[in-house]
């Protein structure tokens, strides 16, 4: 069995061996200090070239233990020049998809198993709540249902039919926990929570993650309540390993353990820090190579248990033994990177999920621009046909920027040395490219860039690490170029319509990297004001890799389409969207705000009083949660339920008839939520239990039925316990979180739980 072998290897290891499994080493650096030095069980961040070497190396190692190799494809293989980049999980999400997310995941397991890559940092179940945080973008959103639903479809794709399966990759829930409770957005801030918001909030995604047997868990940055949770053993040990039952290896953050003595200083040393972070239940030490020595030097001072070592090397010991990695150690294998890597069906799947994922904010009516059924001698609004001769202006600067279709991880110029020009230029499809493709023969695509988002200067606050590798930071208003401005107004003055792509760029967003303000930067607004001026019917398309605050001239534009970072093929999808060969499917896993002072807008917030609000601006978002048009009108009628008076134990079954009263296909997405009449502490007036896709045909009726166990209405009491309590409900159906689209009919609980409430 695994545990007697584990037995044998760890009976025949030196305390030195033991404390290296449990380093895992940034593969930039020297590879004998790493392998032979450090006797390092894992790395991450390997180009190609050193990934053969080290997995060669490590086989040459006393006890000849199998390298860990670890890497962040978190959607998509970031660090492999053309291998297939879907959108973001920011726009993953919009599909509500955990079919598609799955597959997703499962076609990244099939390109990173082939890269000799073991191991993925992936997915993210940080909840969003301040969009000024830089890794809004990397999160499925601000709902806990939603993030566990989709987390636990990444996690099935990536980790396969088990983990001997040579295409299955360890999946990792990370940043455990409570990472994105961020002060003013500001990465890596302290977190202001309690235990119980915690539980309540932040938790249930990853408890669902162990469910589903996610082998790997990463840390959070930050401290919450004075206790960096790498110090956190409540968190790490109690709840993670003991309540939860997670057997797994979990893994600390970029030098966590250093960070304890030279950022949060609760360490006065090296030995210190790995004294406490052993104890609060750490296995791996991502990037401290100071561990190596000062782990060896706690156990020799006493301080430390040569026991808890032990514990900690079993855990990265046993993945590698459930990878089978003892029996082949899965180097890179070319023959199979040719045959997936980037191919035609992964490319076709990322097509998909593009199209899935764009959000219809806002419509006057100009689109779509071909009518339904796309009969060729029929019209849309503006008067076009297949067989007109139009001519459509794409401007914008990211109308042709790859990198903005990408977002962040997915090999950016620079981002790692290996991969200094990014993804192959040809292997993405900007929203220019895509309109040069979709558009009918004798239509005309015209181009300009209008203006440019943000200008590079060095960073004023100095280098993010003691390293002393430099940052770009960036001025937040780039010039404007009145020449490039004029161009642009000329261009789409010419035009039949104009599509204006906005958003941001990697400069802007990622790790350390939030912004103070949620605005378009540079000279994107003047030039949107400029475009709208024209009188030229105007399609704003935002690909950015958050949320950003409408300038009043998007309001007035013809139509706003939400598109996050779409991925490969995302331009195309745009451009598909755009003249109505597809529809609209995407709905919002966050809530847009109407101004940066609003932070933070999630829809699940705690009932507050009377005073809970703004003199100034309403408090309402500019787009809420679940929130995506159709090209078509659809009637909610009919909410009933199967029974009014339930048991904790008991389903209830709510029905409700969705009418398409126009002439396009919609693909509504049912949303129910559940508010709990009064609770023994303050809660949130509604949360998302539950969500169906519903396909409605031109002029027909569906009805539908949605199932949602009692189990799920679930509240965390004052002692943080989860519980059911007995009371009136109110079931809340419909086609977002706004109150004014919701159905609601009543039910009442009667008696205490016997079951373990879900999260
Ligand atoms: O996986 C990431 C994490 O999300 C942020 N810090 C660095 C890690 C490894 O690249």
């Amino acid at each position: 069995t695994v545990d007697q072998r584990l037995d044998d290897l760890l009976g025949r290891m030196t305390l030195a061996e033991k404390v290296g499994q449990m380093l895992q080493l940034d593969a930039r650096g020297d590879l004998g200090e790493i392998i032979h030095g450090k006797l390092a069980g894992s790395i991450l961040h390997a180009s190609p070239e050193t990934l053969v070497a080290a997995v060669e190396q490590a086989a040459q190692t006393r006890l000849g233990i199998p390298l860990l190799t670890a890497d962040d494809c978190i959607h998509g293989h970031s660090f492999w020049p053309g291998a297939t980049i879907f959108p973001t999980q920011l726009g993953m999400a919009c599909t509500w998809d955990a079919e598609l997310v799955e597959r997703v995941a499962r076609v990244t397991a099939l390109e990173v198993s082939a890269t000799g890559i073991h191991w993925t940092f992936s997915p993210v179940l940080c909840i969003t709540r301040d969009l000024r945080w830089g890794r809004v973008g990397e999160t499925f959103g601000e709902d806990p249902h939603l993030i566990g639903e989709l987390g636990a479809a990444m996690i099935r794709g990536y980790q396969g039919d088990g983990l001997t399966d040579p295409t299955a990759i360890l999946a990792c829930a990370k940043h455990f926990a409570g990472y994105s409770e961020t002060q003013g957005g500001r990465d890596a801030s302290e977190a202001d929570l309690s235990r119980r918001k915690l539980i309540s909030w932040f938790l249930p995604p990853f408890e669902r993650a162990v469910r589903e047997g996610c082998r790997t868990f990463m840390l959070g940055y930050q401290s919450i309540d004075g206790v960096p949770v790498t110090a956190n053993q409540w968190l790490l040990d109690e709840v993670l390993k003991g309540e939860w039952g997670f057997t797994g290896t979990l893994v600390t953050d970029w030098d966590n353990v250093g960070r304890m003595v030279w950022e949060q200083k609760i360490c006065a040393d090296d030995v210190e820090a790995a004294t406490v972070a052993v104890r609060a239940g750490n296995d791996l030490v991502m990037t401290t190579p100071a561990f190596f020595e000062a782990a060896q030097e706690a156990v020799a001072r006493g301080m430390l248990d040569e026991a808890a070592i032990d514990a900690a090397a079993r855990r990265v010991l046993r993945v590698k033994f459930e990878l089978g990695l003892f029996e082949d150690a899965r180097p890179p294998d070319p023959a199979r990177q040719a045959q997936v890597i980037g191919c035609r069906e992964h490319a076709d799947l990322n097509l998909e999920v593009a199209r899935r994922s764009l959000v219809l904010l806002t419509n006057d009516g100009t689109l779509p621009l071909l009518p339904a059924g796309s009969a060729r001698d029929a019209a849309g609004r503006l008067g076009m046909t297949a067989d007109s001769s139009p001519t459509i202006a794409v401007i914008g600067p990211n109308a042709d920027d790859p990198q903005a279709n990408l977002g962040d991880w997915a090999g950016a110029s620079g981002q790692v040395d290996w991969m200094p020009d990014g993804h192959p230029r040809d292997t993405v499809e900007t929203v220019l490219d895509g309109f040069r493709a979709v558009v009918p023969s004798g239509w005309t695509v015209t181009h300009a860039r209008g203006a440019e988002i943000e200008v590079l200067v060095p960073d004023p606050q100095g280098p993010l690490y003691p390293d002393g590798q430099p940052r770009p930071a960036v001025s937040q208003a780039a010039p404007l170029d009145p020449a490039q401005l004029a161009d642009a107004v000329a261009v789409a003055s010419a035009a039949d319509v104009a599509v204006v792509v906005l958003g941001d760029t990697m400069a802007l967003t990622g790790e350390g990297c939030s912004t103070a303000t949620l605005d378009l930067q540079g000279g994107q607004v003047a030039l949107l004001d400029a475009l709208v001026e024209t009188g030229t019917p105007t399609v704003v398309v935002l690909l950015h890799t958050k949320p950003c605050v409408l300038p009043p001239s998007a309001l007035r534009a013809a139509a706003v389409i939400e598109a996050f970072s779409p991925g490969m093929r995302g331009g195309r999808a745009v451009a598909e969207l755009v003249l109505g060969r597809i529809e609209p499917f995407g709905r919002l896993p966050v809530s847009v705000p109407r101004h940066v002072g609003q932070q933070p807008t999630y829809y699940n917030q705690v009932r507050g009083q009377h005073g809970d609000r703004y003199a100034d601006l309403t408090q309402e978002p500019q787009f809420v949660f679940g929130e995506g048009l159709s090209y078509t009108t659809v009637e909610w009628s009919d909410l009933t339920l199967d029974t009014a008076d339930v048991s904790p134990d008991d389903v209830v079954t709510a029905t409700v008839t969705l009418t398409n009263t126009g002439d396009r296909t919609a693909y509504e997405l049912v949303q129910v939520y559940v508010t709990d009449a009064v609770t023994s502490v303050t809660w949130a007036a509604k949360e998302l239990k539950a969500f169906q896709r519903v396909e409605v045909p031109p002029g027909e009726s569906v009805t539908t039925s949605v199932e949602l166990p009692v189990a799920a209405c679930t509240i965390v009491d004052a002692a943080g316990r989860r519980v059911v309590e007995p009371g009136d409900f109110e079931l809340l159906v419909g086609s977002s979180s706004r109150d004014a689209d919701l159905q609601r009919a009543r039910f009442t609980v009667r008696a205490p739980s016997t079951a373990r409430p879900s999260v």
